[in-house]
């Protein structure tokens, strides 16, 4: 059976709160869990989440409590995902990678993030190296992978595909604090590097991509 991680942000998932967005997203998940495919979802945390962290950092809060209030909001949008895929998904939000990987129900596997320090890309592409998922999908608000950030630069080029390494020397030059985005998160184009797992990072607004993606159609970058 093909297994895929798929990383859902929460700006995508959830850029409001609309129920019937979030019923789409799930509609496309059961869509390939009916073809036979073991699908796994990292949720983000999304604008309400960045919104709570600016007020605890304006509060005193410092990175690491910042990142735990982020995961705090990767679970409850995981919940979200969960109750509009009903009997499809395992009941729970798994906490750890460990915990992902033993769920057997053959349900959705639906989880947000696990430890401080990163984002849930970097979760997504842990869990992907960790259950040997034969691809990763990063569901982001931009087309793919740019040479520099598109909103900021208009004119800036999308890759079709580039190697990992070169991923990874785009991103890292990205602002690593709690709440910030960039198109991957660095540690996630670390572990995408190291393990050689199969990415492919579209536009998650638009599910249909995600889920011809897992065949391989797609007008996102592919990674590798
Ligand atoms: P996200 O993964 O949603 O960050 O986690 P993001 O990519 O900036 O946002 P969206 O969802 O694509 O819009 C939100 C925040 O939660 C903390 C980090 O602070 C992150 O910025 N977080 C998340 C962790 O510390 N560890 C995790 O495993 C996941």
């Amino acid at each position: 059976m093909k297994t895929v991680v798929i990383s859902i942000g929460g700006s995508v998932l959830i850029p409001e709160l609309d129920t019937s967005r979030i019923k789409t997203f799930a509609d496309m998940l059961v869509n390939l869990k009916k073809k036979g495919i073991r699908v796994h979802v990292v949720v983000g945390g999304g604008k309400v989440s960045r919104e709570y962290i600016s007020a605890a950092k304006a509060l005193g809060a410092n990175d690491a409590e910042c990142d735990k209030l982020g995961i705090d909001f990767t679970r409850l949008n995981s919940r979200l995902l969960i109750a509009a895929l009903r009997k499809n998904a395992f009941p729970e939000p798994a906490v750890s990678l460990e915990e992902a990987a033993r769920i057997d129900t053959g349900q959705i596997i639906v989880m947000g993030g696990t430890h401080i320090g990163h984002t849930t890309d970097a979760v997504a592409a842990l869990l992907a190296e960790y259950i040997r998922s034969d691809l990763l999908i990063i569901a982001t608000n931009v087309d793919g992978v740019y040479e520099k950030d598109p909103k900021k630069h208009p004119k800036a080029k999308k890759f079709d595909r580039i190697s990992a390494s070169e991923l990874v020397q785009i991103v890292m030059s990205s602002i690593m604090k709690a709440g910030s985005a960039g198109v991957v998160d660095p540690l996630a184009a670390k572990i995408i590097e190291r393990s050689g797992i199969k990415t492919i990072v579209v536009n998650g607004n638009k599910p249909a991509q995600i889920e011809s993606a897992c065949s391989g159609v797609h007008k996102g970058t592919v990674i590798g």
